[in-house]
This record gives C-alpha cells, sequence and structure tokens, in this order.
C-alpha cells in the first residue's frame, strides 16, 4: 500500500549540533486522518515538520537518514516546488507566511509560482476564503488583521496549492479559543475532503479532534491512546 506520507527510519542532525534530533523515526500517515504530534519544546516536532517539507535537506544541512515518502517517492530527490504540490504548512506565527499587500496574493502566491491559469488561481482564491471564512477579507491588508484572521489567511494561502498532505505546526498555539476552534473546525474539514491532515501542538486540549496520536521524545515517536 503506498501511503500519502511514509516515514522510515528517519534520523537526523542538524551541522553545527553534536547529537540526532530525530532517532530513526517511522510513521505512516493516512488520508481522511487527522494524525496529532505532541512532544516537549524542542523535541525535534518542528524539525520533523521540516523533513518532511524538504526544506530539509533542500534548505537546512546536516546529517540526514532514512526516507521521507510522499506518494512513495523521497522527498530528497523531488524539487521543493513538486513537493509543494502534495505538501503545504503553516507555521505558528503567521507572520513568517503574508507578506503581500493584499490577502488575495498572498493567497495567489504559491499557484502563481507553479504557473496555473490566471481563471484557475481565482476559482482557488474564492475557494480558499469559503474554506477559511475569510471571504470578507479578500482585499485587506494582511498587516491590519487579528492575529487569529492572519492565520486563517496563512491557512488559506496553503490551501490554494490543494495540497493532499497539510501539517500544522502549532498553529493554534497563539489564537484565542474562538479562532482556534476554527482552525480545528477547518481540520474537519480537510479530513472530510480527502486530505492527510497533521496537527503538531504542545497543548493536548488542541489534539481532541485527532484520530490518532504521538508523542515525540528524545528523537523517537510512540504511538498514545487518545483518551489515555
Ligand atoms: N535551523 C536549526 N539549526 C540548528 N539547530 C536547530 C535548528 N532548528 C532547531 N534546532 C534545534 O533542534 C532542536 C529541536 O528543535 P525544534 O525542531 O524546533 O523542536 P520543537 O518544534 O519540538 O520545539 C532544538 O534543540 C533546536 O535548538
Ligand atoms: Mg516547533
Amino acid at each position: 500500500m503506498i501511503y500519502p506520507l511514509e516515514i522510515k527510519n528517519l534520523s537526523f542532525k542538524y551541522a553545527q549540533e553534536g547529537k540526532n534530533i530525530l532517532n530513526g523515526l517511522n510513521l505512516k500517515i493516512s488520508s481522511s486522518e487527522i494524525t496529532a504530534i505532541t512532544g516537549p519544546s524542542g523535541s525535534g516536532k518542528s524539525t520533523l515538520c521540516y523533513c518532511i517539507m524538504g526544506i530539509i535537506p533542500h534548505i537546512y544541512q546536516g546529517v540526514l537518514e532514512g526516507d521521507v515518502l510522499i506518494y512513495g517517492r523521497p522527498v530528497s530527490k523531488m524539487k521543493v516546488s513538486e513537493i509543494a504540490v502534495s505538501a503545504g504548512i503553516i507555521f505558528q506565527d503567521p507572520d513568517t507566511q503574508l507578506f503581500s499587500p493584499a490577502v488575495e496574493d498572498d493567497i495567489a502566491f504559491g499557484p502563481e509560482n507553479l504557473c496555473i491559469d490566471r481563471k484557475e488561481i481565482d476559482r482557488r482564491i474564492v475557494e480558499s476564503l469559503e474554506m477559511t471564512g475569510m471571504q470578507k477579507h479578500r482585499f485587506s491588508d494582511p498587516d491590519r488583521l487579528s492575529g487569529g484572521e492572519k492565520q486563517l489567511i496563512a491557512i488559506a494561502s496553503v490551501l490554494s496549492l490543494n495540497p493532499d498532505i497539510i501539517i500544522f505546526d502549532e498553529a493554534m498555539s497563539q489564537l484565542d479559543e474562538k479562532s482556534a476552534a476554527r482552525v480545528r473546525s477547518i481540520m474537519g474539514g480537510l479530513k472530510k475532503s480527502g486530505k492527510a491532515v497533521i496537527a503538531v501542538e504542545n497543548e493536548l486540549k488542541n489534539l481532541k479532534m485527532a484520530d490518532c496520536l504521538y508523542v515525540l521524545e528524545n528523537g523517537v515517536l510512540h504511538e498514545e491512546e487518545i483518551n489515555g
């Protein structure tokens, strides 16, 4: 069986660091599921996300062993633009993802880079705004939005690439409860539409909707009971 995402014996050490951050990780991620990953601060959750996105080894260097496979293809052998079609990531701080003067430009940025035609980009802008409930902010300046609204626009800017795998790396940690609830409901909608959702969070309260839960500690992943 070919999974949207499969991690095989993945180990990684940053170039300037002494020890492995990830140590022989194995994980299979399925479509139509929300997979939660938690673990203490500094345990390597974001590093794992970078490996999935190909940011490691394409941008950050170090010693990488094992494989991250997207539909059976190693990300180390894919171009960053190819990976972006299949996998998208939303970071904790939406300011790292938004840089255009108008919301619609941020949402169009990914598809424009892939040379998708204008009509299709327009359709995706409308669809991404609908999915995040941000229609009325299409022409707003992202800088003038609240933290929660910015995070929803950051999500829309990832959804416009329509990736099969969507990673939320502590995307709820700076949000108030109302905005966090909105993000959880978007995750639920993505799951329903067949996406593989990965929710990385420190706070277990934000992971109640997950189908399976892993804890990253000392470089390895352990599966835990959801209600345990
Ligand atoms: N770009 C980097 N270069 C070197 N070390 C890094 C880099 N990013 C993170 N680290 C180190 O890797 C470890 C894991 O960090 P991180 O993956 O951000 O953990 P988490 O997301 O679980 O808080 C930390 O010790 C951190 O200092
Ligand atoms: Mg992190």
